[in-house]
């Protein structure tokens, strides 16, 4: 059952150069219970596409289309609604744990706040809630970290804290801009169990932001890949990452060290993803495409159904008859 659905979602951002759209006609769903991986290079609109979820987009910035989420339309809530929302409904937690957490403050006093102002219970309860988080992200001795400050912990440590308080409200989706990708392999994969682990106790469903294909193909069901803002190409992890279709994908994961290519030659892909502002025509990665046409760069690709839970944004197909094995 589908709980997020976004909808041609437009995110146009103020630049020094005037209005650019920083994310452009997006679709995509997440259901219940489901780990959606979006990877794509620098700039491709991955967090401007989170922080319109949870309505906190830069200054200036706008966002049009529908987000979809829990049966209501919330792109249209007030800032007083978002407030609710997030938290609540959907939590979010960054590369860097500090982001979500005070350096001046105890953890006792961030979570039981966050607790308390979101369900309204007793100091005492909201304790005790903070205790069973701080024991469900495996945080050792539970007590002793309530009085700690979020600096006393490791990288790792303070990961697992951020990801306590963005549970501690129950939310529904959480969204994890690369949560990963400042820690080491070890702790990287004591965080991956974690998640895979709330997902199959909470039912949670997790958008997951990584440029990382270990990550990719041990966490997500589904993956979608974002280039110049827009789609290139989305399916199940397996599919996307064994059989990718669209030129993009093929690249960045040949470019990318990881398990599913194992004794494969590493290759990059030429070139360096557009500016905000000065994506080029019709298909946006043309000029990069070893594949490109005359037509690419004047067609606007439109959607092609691989197979059902398979996607791609290619006018030319150029790789239908060969997929990557
Ligand atoms: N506050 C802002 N004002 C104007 N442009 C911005 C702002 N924040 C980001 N951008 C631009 O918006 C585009 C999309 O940015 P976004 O942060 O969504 O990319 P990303 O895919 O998350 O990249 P990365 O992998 O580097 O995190 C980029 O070109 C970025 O430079
Ligand atoms: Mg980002």
């Amino acid at each position: 059952m589908t709980l997020l659905r976004v909808a041609d979602l437009t995110v146009t951002l103020a630049t020094s150069a005037g209005d650019a759209e920083a994310v452009r006609n997006l679709s995509f769903e997440i259901d219940h219970g489901e780990i959606l991986g979006i990877a794509g290079e620098s700039g491709s609109g991955k967090t401007m596409t989170a922080l319109s979820i949870i309505g906190l987009l830069p200054y200036k910035g706008k966002a049009t289309g529908s987000i979809y989420f829990d049966g209501r339309e919330i792109l249209t809530s007030s800032k007083k609604e978002y407030r609710d929302i997030r938290g609540k409904d959907i939590a979010m937690i960054f590369q860097d744990p500090m982001t979500s957490l005070h350096p001046m403050l105890t953890i006792e006093t961030q979570l039981t706040e966050h607790l308390r102002h979101h369900r309204k219970v007793s100091k005492g309860s909201a304790r005790q809630s903070a205790l069973e988080l701080l024991d469900t992200v495996k945080i050792p001795d539970p007590a002793s970290a309530l009085k700690a400050h979020a600096g006393q912990f490791s990288g790792g440590m303070r990961q697992r804290i951020a990801i306590a308080m963005a549970l501690a409200c129950d939310p529904k989706l959480l969204i994890a801009d690369e949560p990963t990708t400042a820690l080491d392999v070890t702790v990287q994969a004591g965080i991956l169990k974690l998640l895979r682990q709330l997902r199959s106790e909470r039912d949670l469903s997790i958008m997951i932001i990584t440029h990382d294909l270990g990550v990719l193909s041990s966490l997500t069901d589904r993956i979608m890949i974002m280039y110049a803002g827009s789609e290139a190409e989305s399916g199940t992890a397996p599919d996307l990452l064994l059989h990718p279709r669209h030129p993009y994908t093929q690249g960045l994961i040949s470019a990318l060290p990881g398990v599913a290519r194992q004794g494969k030659v590493l290759t990059t892909i030429g070139g360096s993803p557009p500016e905000l502002g000065n994506f080029p025509t019709g298909c946006a990665f043309h000029e990069r495409c070893s594949y490109a046409q005359t037509s690419c760069s004047l067609e606007v690709p439109s959607v092609l159904q691989v197979s059902d839970n398979h996607r791609m944004f290619c006018p030319i197909n150029p790789l239908a008859e060969k997929s990557v094995k």
